[in-house]
């Protein structure tokens, strides 16, 4: 199993991708534009309730500064949170959609930088390499059940 900071950024570049797709759809394809939120939706939702529930409570303690590191992250979680909200109730045809739509995707890119600059440099320094493959495998555990529920909706 590899380190859980290798399946958190195969979830950063999947998600990136999907931003890029969003962003270059057209006011006139609704349902394009729908289907690619939801799955936005799906998967930072996902990745940011394994960082929350598992990865970041695992760090806090690390020193360094990790306490405050993880603050702001969560901080910055509930920003992108705030953001995926409005473009989920926001009209696909609408002229702000793709407004709220880069402003998610800056805001989830900025956060990614941050994290993959000095979360996941703590986490490979800190953590034991037995703790960071389980939490890698509870990493895929705990998307499979989210997008269950989710897709059973
Ligand atoms: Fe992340
Ligand atoms: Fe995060």
């Amino acid at each position: 199993m590899p380190h859980v900071t290798e399946k958190l950024h195969q979830d950063h570049e999947k998600v990136e991708k999907m931003f890029k797709k969003l962003l270059q759809t057209k006011d006139d394809d609704a349902s394009t534009r729908q289907k690619l939120c939801q799955q936005i939706a799906t998967e930072l939702r996902a990745h940011m309730e394994f960082e929350e529930k598992v990865f970041y409570p695992a760090l806090r303690q690390a020193g360094d500064g990790a306490g405050e590191k993880v603050r702001h992250s969560v901080h910055e979680h509930n920003e992108a949170k705030q953001l995926l909200d409005q473009l989920i109730s926001c009209d696909p045809k609408s002229e702000e959609f793709l407004d709220i739509a880069g402003q998610l995707q800056e805001a989830v890119e900025h956060h990614v930088r941050e994290e993959e600059d000095s979360i996941f440099d703590l986490a490979q320094e800190k953590l034991e390499d037995g703790d960071a493959e389980q939490m890698a495998m509870r990493h895929d555990t705990m998307a499979r059940e989210y997008k269950q529920q989710h897709a059973a909706r």
